[in-house]
């Protein structure tokens, strides 16, 4: 195994990957220290839309594998492997364009990378030492969906729905789902379970001690 070990947790929309991540980072960051770990977002390398119209926009598919910059996100884990320090875009959910600062992200012994279609390509694959797929059912992501898309993503119940059927269920079950075969590790009931929390730290650890 590299260096560096790169995590990636996938799985649908709203299933938990950014609180299972971001778990895990908060219970080993004191432990492994300031160069120890750190989180990439496949969100945050959603293409800019700031030259279309907010209605074009909104009728974009957020859910295809061209929506996102694969590519950046591919050199930027490149970088960290090599020990070059990284700018990771910001994106907003709301505007649908990447805001203009971006977050320096510091090289890491440990990766984490957290998105909806980060196992459906095969040369992201190739990135990854573990595979995490958040198998959470899609009741349960599309409750959390509606809630959040309200409450943190400028949107209605109405364009929340749309989009729904449109894209983000098709796109779950012609992706999303059939990558979970490429994950090492199937997580049930979401970004708060603890004992895949505590796996996934123990593997860190045991990687971290060889
Ligand atoms: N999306 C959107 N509008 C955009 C860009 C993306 O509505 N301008 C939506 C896509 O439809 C896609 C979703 O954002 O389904 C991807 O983000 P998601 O995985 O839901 O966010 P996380 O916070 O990573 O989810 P989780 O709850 O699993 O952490």
């Amino acid at each position: 195994m590299s260096k560096t070990t790169v995590i990636a947790i996938a799985g649908a929309s709203a299933s938990g990957k950014s609180l299972f991540a971001s778990t895990v980072y908060q219970e080993l960051v004191a432990e492994l220290g300031s160069d120890g770990i750190a989180i990439l977002a496949e969100d945050a390398y959603y293409r800019d839309q700031s030259h279309m119209t907010m209605e074009q926009r909104v009728l974009t598919n957020y859910d295809q594998p061209s929506a996102f910059e694969h590519d950046l996100l591919k050199q930027h884990i490149r970088d960290l492997r090599d020990g070059k320090a990284v700018e990771m875009p910001q994106y907003s959910h709301t505007t649908h364009t990447r805001l203009p600062e971006s977050i320096p992200v510091a090289p890491a012994k440990v990766i984490m990378v957290e998105g909806i279609l980060l196992l459906t390509d095969p040369s992201l694959r190739e990135q990854f030492d573990i595979s995490v797929f958040m198998d959470t059912p899609l009741d349960v992501c599309l409750l959390r969906r509606i809630k959040r898309d309200i409450e943190e993503r400028g949107r209605n119940l109405q364009s929340v729905t749309e989009q729904y059927e449109k894209y983000v269920r098709p796109a779950f079950f012609d992706h999303i789902f059939p990558s979970k075969q490429y994950a090492d590790l199937v997580v049930t009931r979401g970004g708060r379970n603890e004992i895949a929390i505590d796996i996934i730290k123990t593997k860190i650890r045991q990687l971290l001690a060889e």
